[in-house]
């Protein structure tokens, strides 16, 4: 959508023109981190579980982002600032790396001054019809490097959806050998078994997804067993349903991996009611929400 705004280190500049330095630690190394937030009609879903996993990934990479008043605030300035340039729900990317480095220190690079903060935001492209028929994933044998970090460099999982896609599917699933699932190229995944949910636990190396968490609260507040433990390409195909998660597609139940049906090979009735579970929950949030929190 051509008009739409930036927010590059406190300036709203249009989003074709917003530019960083070439000595950018984002640029240079690829480290850094990011976060893809859902807007709902100009309201930031989970605001805060996103800020939280950011400087915790930023922490990790060892430099301190502007505080969560800060990033509130450029969040809530470039959502206000595109509100009448794109409608609808927005896709916002929240990045920030240490910044430009010094080009004379030695590698890895010292950062010259204070950390880089873009924000920029793209209107929501969900393929039509993915929760009424579902989506399929492709098994890869690989997994991402530091998976708790959502980094900039996103190597392992931008290529595993691209082979995903050249197999004919949607997703990739991303293993950590043995057939044994993480997490998929940018979801996590749930599987119901036995009328419970099923999701590999975070010390398997998988990024704490937001939505993930969201699920895991709703789940359990409507009374479902709710195991994390390890699970296998053949337990997915084997349960009842699967679904993967991530902010902008919610919930979308996965019905097919590497050609093999799962469950009966159609959207199931627990993956609806903790969609609409999830959907309550996001109008209860927004209903809620003052406009600057
Ligand atoms: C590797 C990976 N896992 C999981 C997720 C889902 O995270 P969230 O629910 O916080 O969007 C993402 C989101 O893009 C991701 O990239």
């Amino acid at each position: 959508v051509s008009g739409l705004l930036a927010w590059v280190d406190g300036a709203v500049v249009p989003l074709v023109e917003a530019r960083v330095s070439v000595l950018d630690q984002g640029f240079r190394t690829g480290e850094g981190v990011f976060e893809t937030i859902r807007v709902y009609a100009g309201h930031p879903f989970r605001l805060g579980a996103h800020l939280d996993r950011a400087a915790a990934g930023a922490e990790r990479l060892g430099f301190v982002p502007p505080d969560h008043a800060h990033l509130r605030a450029a969040v809530h300035e470039l959502v206000a600032a595109n509100a009448g340039v794109v409608v609808g729900d927005l896709g916002l990317r929240l990045t920030l790396t240490g910044g430009p480095l010094d080009p004379d220190s030695p590698f890895p690079g010292r950062p010259l001054g204070r950390p880089t903060v873009v924000a920029t935001v793209q209107p929501l492209a969900i393929a039509p019809g993915i929760y009424a028929r579902g989506i399929t994933a492709a098994v890869v044998p690989w997994a991402r490097e530091l998976p708790e970090i959502k980094a900039v460099s996103y190597l392992a999982a931008s290529l595993a959806r691209a082979r995903a896609r050249e197999l004919g599917a949607d997703e990739a699933l991303l293993t950590a050998g043995h057939g044994v699932v993480l997490e998929g190229a940018a979801s996590n995944v749930f599987a119901v078994v036995d009328g419970g949910l099923v999701t590999p636990p975070l010390d398997a190396g998988l990024l704490a997804g937001v939505t993930r968490g969201v699920v895991l609260e709703l789940a359990a507040a409507a009374g479902m067993v709710v195991r994390e433990r390890l699970v296998t390409v053949r337990e997915l195909c084997a349960a009842a349903e699967v679904f993967l998660t991530a902010s902008t597609r919610e919930l979308v139940p996965l019905v097919s991996i590497d050609g093999e049906p799962v469950g009966n090979g159609a959207p199931g009735p627990v993956t609806q009611r903790l969609l609409a579970a999830y959907r309550a929950e996001v109008a209860r949030e927004r209903a809620a929400a003052t406009p600057t929190s």
